[in-house]
């Protein structure tokens, strides 16, 4: 099992693209000021939930109302869509004060933010599906949590569902009436109460070395952020991705929203790309290592693929991975070496975005390999293989038996 030591973090925070300097014990010292509500409590987010979807969502699970919720909730898809009206009274009333974007949010900011995620969507998606994906196999607290919850014994059910969430935050009518991510924000919002609650009384998970005695706290989502919409800013910059000043903004606005649509309160939320960095610096680099329940999650997230037979080898899979998280976190889930796929990538990336971006005036050779690539990563994670659409997420109502 490798050990999380100072070096190993400042060597993990450069293939990641983060400075990584802060100790793995380090207390919070991110500056509110860079929160877009521009001040703040203190308070550490590592001791904040969600208090008032939390109670809720216990009293409907210990009631014995999780199918009658799910039930209610089964048409419930658009923004436009009022709250169910079949929901218990205290839920429905949380959800009509949660479903509405927040006073700050920017609808032209969020509308050229769906416009930045079609036009990148090629991008994303990779950098979403297999370094966010499997960077969160290295994240302990989600990689635990995930494995012991109802959802870790079907991981392809719960890769589609989690894709649901990237799908709809990045859809061009995210945010619009017709589009659906509200509803998918708070959807999730109520699985993770639902998995506070349910979590602690599993007892692999206390027995899994767990660090934390409720999971998903407001500083576990935003390490989540961090590997999954910092992270992909990070590495657009890095290849070389052209993006405007305007569009980077509008990127960070609709994550600032789904972070807020998630329960972070708002002084957590970082303002500028900046600071969002300046926060992943303290907060997501020092946690990454291996777990038992990563590595085995990491083996089936990447098998996944392997069912949609589009010509990508499970090599070139690892040598994605290797090329966008290091070969550090490659080791540590022991991805076996692929040297011929290594030189593909390395070279052929470049000018595949190159080519994308109209850098360059000549298709480079493995063009289409990419984009089978990226189609069978589509296909592998959206609905099994069958058709690119998405799939519910409904309240689960048990945590993961064995
Ligand atoms: C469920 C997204 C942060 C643990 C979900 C679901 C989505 C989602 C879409 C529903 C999928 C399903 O029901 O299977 C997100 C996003 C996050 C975030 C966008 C932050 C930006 C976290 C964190 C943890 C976590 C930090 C743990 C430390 C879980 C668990 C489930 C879940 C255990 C339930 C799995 C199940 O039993 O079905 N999340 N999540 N999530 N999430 Fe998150």
């Amino acid at each position: 099992m490798p050990d999380i030591t100072r070096r190993t973090v400042l060597t993990l925070g450069a293939a990641l693209g983060f400075a990584g300097v802060a100790s793995p014990t380090a207390a919070w010292s991110w500056p509110s000021t860079g929160s877009v509500l521009g001040s703040g409590s203190g308070t550490d987010p590592q001791w904040v939930w969600d208090d008032d979807i939390d109670r809720i969502m216990a009293d409907i699970i210990d009631g014995g109302q999780v199918p009658a919720v799910n039930h209610a909730m089964r048409n419930w898809v658009y923004n436009s869509q009022s709250v169910p009206s079949g929901l218990p009274s205290e839920l429905r009333t949380f959800l009509q004060g949660a479903n509405r974007l927040p006073s700050w949010a920017d609808i032209w900011k969020l509308r050229r933010a769906a416009d930045f995620n079609r036009r990148k969507d090629t991008y994303l998606f990779l950098i979403y599906g297999i370094g966010g994906g499997i960077m969160s196999t290295v994240i302990p607290r989600e990689a635990r949590s995930v494995y012991w919850s109802k959802g870790g014994a079907d991981m392809q059910d719960r890769a589609a569902k989690t894709f649901s969430f990237g799908y709809d935050l990045s859809d061009i009518d995210a945010f619009e009436w017709t589009g659906e991510f509200l509803v998918t924000s708070n959807r999730t919002r109520m699985v993770h109460a639902a998995v506070r609650h349910m979590l602690p009384q599993s007892p692999h998970w206390q027995a899994s070395g767990h660090d934390e005695q409720i999971p998903i706290s407001n500083h576990d989502i935003l390490v989540t952020f961090h590997s999954t919409g910092t992270f992909a800013h990070k590495k657009l910059k890095e290849w070389g991705v052209p993006m405007s000043n305007a569009d980077q903004d509008a990127f960070l606005h609709s994550w600032q929203v789904a972070l807020h649509m998630l329960g972070v309160r708002d002084e957590y939320i970082p303002a500028t790309w900046a600071d969002a960095h300046a926060q992943a610096d303290q907060i997501l680099t020092p946690k990454l290592a291996w777990t038992p329940e990563g590595q085995e999650l990491a083996e089936v997230l990447l098998g996944l693929t392997a069912q949609v037979d589009l010509g990508v080898t499970r090599g070139f899979l690892n040598e994605f991975v290797r090329y966008q998280l290091g070969d550090e976190v490659g080791d540590w889930l022991g991805l076996e070496r692929d040297p011929a796929s290594e030189v593909i990538i390395r070279e052929g990336w470049p000018l595949y975005i190159a080519f994308r971006e109209s850098l360059i005036p000549i298709m480079p050779a493995n063009f289409y390999l990419f984009d089978q690539f990226v189609r069978a990563l589509a296909m592998a994670f959206l609905n099994k293989g069958t058709s690119p659409t998405t799939t519910m997420i409904t309240i689960p109502d048990m945590n993961r038996p064995t």
